[in-house]
């Protein structure tokens, strides 16, 4: 039952306006559309019949065109689809439906979280409301009603502006939205509650006033007031870098508690998880407060990047994804520190989108087929598509890439377009060829690019020979070569640039264009043996091989110009010295560590002029998931083994200078979510994270002091985790006193789920069963299911315990939840996804829970992901 993008075909009707009216009640909800349809010009066929989409959870009640009610004889209900044979060229559709919004598990459509209404559509869950067609080029101006007991749902919002309230003759109030941007149906939204909303007002650059409402539960709304900033930020640095304005009179966002994904930018109505919105000091970590300002940005820029020029089918998701996250990093890149971002961002890209590049899930950015749409709002679709986007930005420089973006607004402005539309216009505004670049949206897999060097002193040349090759991927057998920027600097042995000449430019730093299968590029005027630095900023998604020495990697790590690639240079250092350790842990020798890292970390921590946060995160080892992805074979306790081996080795060598960084960057001030406050605070953590780790008692004291006394969620959550995952004496009574405290705050209680499920213990997979039957856990609340399953997903001993209970607990938790929630059952077989990677023993066992979660009935979701996953 998969679905084709070589099938595309345009819709054969179209509809011009939606008038919706919503009456809403605790048992039943019905939902009376008036859909103005006419047949599509563009389809040449006449005759075509009107097929409506539709849910199983969708009744209806009865359906009339232009005023006559069609008898059942007159139309039929087939696989969920409403299907009308006799139609007129133009006519006005009427349709009742009931939904019982109550028993919505899916949380797509319209559903209830807490006390409230609210919808869900992308991709293809307005189907769940009433028959309609579903599809993203079929854009239409949508008019809602929404009818509601006034008591309890003050506050009724759809998207647009509200341009009518009153009384039904029940009693009821009645609000009226209108919306004057045509947008396909996953775009609309619907929110009703008792809801407290904080107000704010955005002057757009040509001087329009805009009305900025944020709502939530009443308990949450002293938590808004980052995220109304981060929406002003985000808002002014479009109509800057973008020339992007924001074109209605209001923008609103409602917070929700239960929500499948992050967030979703339906027109003029935001809706968030909770997780991504609600943000202070006291309950709220760093890296949550960045990701509320990211995620604030990412759905407002999806107001230009997604809802002014939409998707024409759900193929092509990576033209408004790609983009918009490409928008997002940059946002958050010009907000903070460039070089840290970009770096999170890589290290995210090189752990689990190349391992999802590498798995069965495997697919190109613009995927040619799919049998659920939900199982591709993934990290090739969302990271790898934005990598493509920063390479044309890389390829055409900043101004032609801005005249490419305005040229792709002003030609598609009211459409829904592809992604060779978006490449078009970036190629007719630079007049640079990118024919061959295309090949990145329909290629899967990370191509590895293999560099191999040669100088030769007496003619002072030097040469690059660059190979690419990409591994087959499910599907594709044989790959082609792609058109790959790779920027590159030149470093002397002392660690200064040499400003070579490249193609008659001086070369400190240029961008060679690979575009075969193996090419060499010469460079002259080079007075001495190089060290070359490679693939700076990480100017394409790609596997680098060059066999670098320890000296290079050392002299890259602390005299590259390129922040970014000193961090690389450190990382790879740390790998060659992991994957010789796991090699010895894997075949029960004793572990012997190299010194040359040792040697790196000591200067890194004496140089005062280095950012704390770059400091902190080459600090932090490859982590446990980066590490499993690099292996061939996974053998995940000699990684465990091998990682608290390394990190102990260090912690004792350089004590001293943990304790001093520890002190010196202790803040005294009150808490800011500035990048200098963050960067100083990770830096602060990671060396406490380091000393816990050594025989000194104080370190034990210094975690247990900064958990009692820390006046932020970032500091407190820090020493929580260190304690537990140090084995520090009182970590038990620490993760007590947490729940204690903040046993009213769920999102914290989120990270003590997590923190809890992803402790070592002997009995780790008790703990997990107790904090699933735990008074703070719901099973209803995709949140807190990823917090109990994700935590025990990172306990390498739980998850992975030998006798294949780990994975038969996630196995049945997926059976389990499938029947409620499908996409949120599908996203948890990703770590079963990876079996064929792991060492026999395990992986044996973790196909036979594939095997028998194979065997069940399930949904479209779940069966793609496991099918895909036993090929
Ligand atoms: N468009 C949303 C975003 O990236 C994500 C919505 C995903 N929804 C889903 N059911 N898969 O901002
Ligand atoms: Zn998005």
């Amino acid at each position: 039952s998969a679905i084709y993008l070589k099938d595309y075909k345009v819709p054969p009707f179209l509809i011009d306006k939606t008038e919706l009216t919503f009456d809403l009640d605790e048992a039943t909800t019905i939902v009376t559309s008036r859909l103005h349809m006419r047949r599509n010009p563009l389809d040449g066929k006449s005759n075509a019949p009107l097929i409506l989409d539709g849910g199983e959870d969708v009744k209806l009640i009865g359906v009339a065109m232009d005023g006559y009610a069609l008898p059942e004889e007159e139309y039929q209900l087939v696989d969920d689809k409403l299907i009308i044979t006799a139609t007129a060229d133009s006519f006005v559709l009427t349709c009742e439906t009931l939904i019982e919004p109550q028993n919505n598990t899916r949380l797509e459509g319209l559903y209830r979280s807490s006390s409230m209404f609210c919808t869900q559509c992308e991709a293809e869950g307005f189907r769940h409301i009433t028959y309609y067609l579903d599809r993203p080029d079929v854009m239409s101006v949508f008019t809602t009603t929404i009818i509601a007991d006034e008591a309890r749902y003050p506050v009724m919002l759809s998207n647009g502006n509200e341009i009518e309230r009153g009384k039904t003759e029940e009693g009821k109030t009645l609000v009226v939205w209108h919306d004057p941007f045509p947008k396909p149906a996953y775009l609309f939204a619907l929110v009703a509650g008792n809801l407290a909303v904080k107000n704010d007002l955005f002057t757009t650059q040509s001087g329009r006033d805009v009305k900025l409402q944020i709502f939530t539960e009443s308990h949450n709304i002293d938590k808004v007031d980052y995220a109304m900033e981060a929406l002003k930020r985000s808002m002014r640095w479009d109509e800057e870098k973008y020339g992007r304005e924001y074109d209605l009179d209001i923008f609103m966002i409602v917070a929700v508690d239960d929500f499948n994904m992050g967030a979703m930018e339906n027109k003029g109505l935001n809706i968030f998880n909770s997780s991504c919105l609600l943000a202070s000091p006291k309950t709220t970590t760093d890296d949550a407060f960045l990701r509320v300002e990211a995620v604030v940005a990412h759905e407002y820029f999806h107001n230009w990047s997604g809802n002014r020029v939409t998707c024409r089918d759900w193929f092509q998701l990576s033209l408004k994804e790609g983009f918009t996250v490409f928008r997002d990093q940059s946002f958050s890149a010009d907000m903070h520190s460039a070089t840290v971002k970009r770096v999170e961002d890589v290290s995210f890209l090189k752990t689990a989108q190349f391992a999802e590049d590498a798995g069965p899930m495997a697919h190109p950015v613009r995927p040619s087929s799919f049998i659920e749409i939900s199982n591709f709002y993934t990290l090739t679709v969302y990271e790898k598509g934005s990598e493509i986007v920063r390479m044309i930005h890389t390829l055409l420089g900043e101004e032609l890439f801005r005249k490419g973006s305005d040229l792709y607004f002003e030609r598609h402005d009211g459409q829904a377009v592809t992604c060779d539309d978006f490449v078009a216009a970036m190629q007719d505004a630079s007049g640079i060829d990118l024919t061959l670049f295309k090949r990145w949206y329909s290629q899967a897999g990370t191509p590895i690019v293999t560099v191999e060097d040669q100088y030769f002193p007496e003619e002072k040349r030097y040469q690059l020979t660059i190979k690419q090759e990409t591994p087959a991927t499910p599907g594709q057998p044989t790959k082609l070569p792609l058109h790959i920027p790779i920027r590159v600097g030149l470093l002397t042995a002392q660690g200064q640039e040499i400003a070579a000449q490249y193609q008659g430019e001086v070369a400190n730093d240029v961008t060679l264009l690979l575009t075969q299968a193996e090419q060499t590029f010469e460079f002259t005027e080079v007075p001495s043996q190089p060290v070359p630095s490679l693939l700076r900023s990480f100017s394409a998604p790609v596997k680098l091989h060059y066999n670098y020495t320890a000296d290079q990697l050392l002299l890259l790590m602390s005299a590259d110009t390129d922040g970014f690639n000193r961090w690389s240079a450190a990382q790879q250092l740390a790998v060659n010295e992991l994957t010789q350790l796991i090699e010895q842990a894997s075949a029960g020798q004793p572990l012997v560590m190299d010194s040359q890292l040792l040697t790196g970390l000591t200067a890194l921590l004496a140089d005062e002029s280095l950012d704390p946060a770059m400091v902190a995160l080459i600090l932090a080892l490859p982590s446990q998931a980066y590490l499993s992805e690099l292996a061939t074979t996974i053998d995940p306790l000699a990684i465990k083994q091998a990682r608290q081996f390394l990190k102990e080795k260090i912690a004792n060598a350089l004590t001293e200078q943990f304790v001093q960084t520890y002190q010196n960057n202790i803040i005294r001030s009150e808490y800011q979510a500035s990048a200098q406050h963050i960067a100083r605070r990770s830096l602060k953590n990671m060396a406490l994270s380091y000393w816990s780790e050594t025989a000194d008692k104080k370190g034990e004291a210094a975690v247990a002091q900064q958990f009692a006394s820390a006046d932020n969620m970032t500091d407190q959550f820090a020493a929580l985790s260190i304690a537990v995952h140090s084995g520090h004496p009182d970590a038990a009574t620490m993760l007590d006193a947490f729940y204690q405290q903040w046993k009213n705050e769920p999102l914290v209680v989120n990270k003590w789920l997590m923190l809890s499920a992803s402790q070592d213990a002997d009995d780790a997979l008790a703990v997990v069963e107790g904090l699933m039957a735990h008074p703070s856990f719901d099973l209803k609340n995709p949140n807190k299911v990823r917090a109990v399953l994700g935590g025990f997903g990172q306990n390498v001993a739980g998850f992975h315990n030998a006798d294949g209970s780990g994975y038969r607990f996630l196995a049945d938790q997926i059976i389990v939840l499938d029947k409620r929630n499908p996409q949120l059952a599908s996203r948890l077989c990703t770590p079963l996804t990876r079996w064929k990677k792991l060492k026999p023993a395990l992986s044996e066992k973790m196909k036979a829970e594939l095997e028998r979660i194979m065997a069940q009935e399930l949904s479209k979701d779940v069966y793609e992901v496991i099918s895909k996953s036993l090929v």
